[in-house]
């Protein structure tokens, strides 16, 4: 059987993937919090532990055969070079477009309203111009690495496009809701050249994960 590598989010995706590889036989055979390549207890099978955007990239070029990644990453990175044959139903959460309570961007649709460019802060620079393009707004785009809920609170943006789950954070910072732009879980990728050289042990893991799946 061929040897697979497994390009694993690391964060809230690999916590939400353990239990799973664990039922599976799979779970990894080290110390995943220092170990970056970590053997899995099957010995077909070993994890690189990466940064949950890197993923799309280690897959797509072949360093790793296939990835565990939310679709927030790869709609972001653009997924066409990859197969995504399976949605996880973990991590799940939603992309959403939020702005400061009561002001004049807290409805749908309120950045159309304002005379002047909107300014939207993000992690997903590429999603939010799309989603605003396709509307004929042009918004300008301030790109951050974390805590977006802050930008709207310190006047660096009038929106922001980020993860939303409870719902808790905005609420904590006087911020609310105002679109949905697209629901997120995570999602399995495979290289398409794997995919073809490694079918039988590709397709056996995949059926494996798929098990979970039905069971659940
Ligand atoms: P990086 O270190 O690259 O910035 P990160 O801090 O975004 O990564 P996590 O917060 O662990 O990493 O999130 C990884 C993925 O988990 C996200 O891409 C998304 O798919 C999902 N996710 C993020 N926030 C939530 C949430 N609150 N509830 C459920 N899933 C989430
Ligand atoms: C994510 C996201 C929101 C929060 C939403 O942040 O960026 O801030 O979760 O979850 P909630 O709706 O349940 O409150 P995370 O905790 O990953 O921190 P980060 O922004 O620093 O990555």
């Amino acid at each position: 059987m061929s040897q697979l590598t497994l390009a694993l989010s690391k964060g809230r995706i690999l916590e939400d993937s353990l239990p799973m590889l664990d039922r599976l036989g799979l779970a990894p055979a080290g110390d995943i919090d220092r170990l970056l390549r970590v053997p899995s207890r099957d010995p077909n099978l070993h994890f690189l532990i990466i940064r949950p955007s890197d993923v799309p990239t280690y897959v797509e070029h072949g360093a790793a055969d296939l990835g565990i990644v939310g679709k927030d990453v790869l709609m972001e990175h653009g997924g066409e070079a990859l197969y995504e044959p399976m949605d996880l139903d973990i991590a799940k959460c939603r992309l959403s477009i939020a702005a400061v309570k009561g002001s004049p961007f807290a409805v749908a649709g309120g950045a159309a309203t304002i005379r002047r460019r909107v300014r939207v802060a993000t992690k997903y620079p590429e999603i939010t111009r799309r989603y605003f393009a396709a509307r004929g707004e042009q918004v300008e785009i301030i790109k951050l690495y974390g805590s977006m809920e802050l930008a709207p609170l310190v006047g660096l943006a009038d929106l922001i496009v980020d993860l939303v789950a409870t719902g808790n954070t905005l609420k904590a910072n006087g911020l609310v809701e105002t679109e949905v732009i697209c629901q997120v879980s995570s999602r399995v990728v495979v290289n398409k050249a794997s995919m073809k050289m490694k079918h039988a042990a590709l397709r056996d893991l995949l059926g494996r994960l798929q098990t979970l799946d039905q069971a659940a």
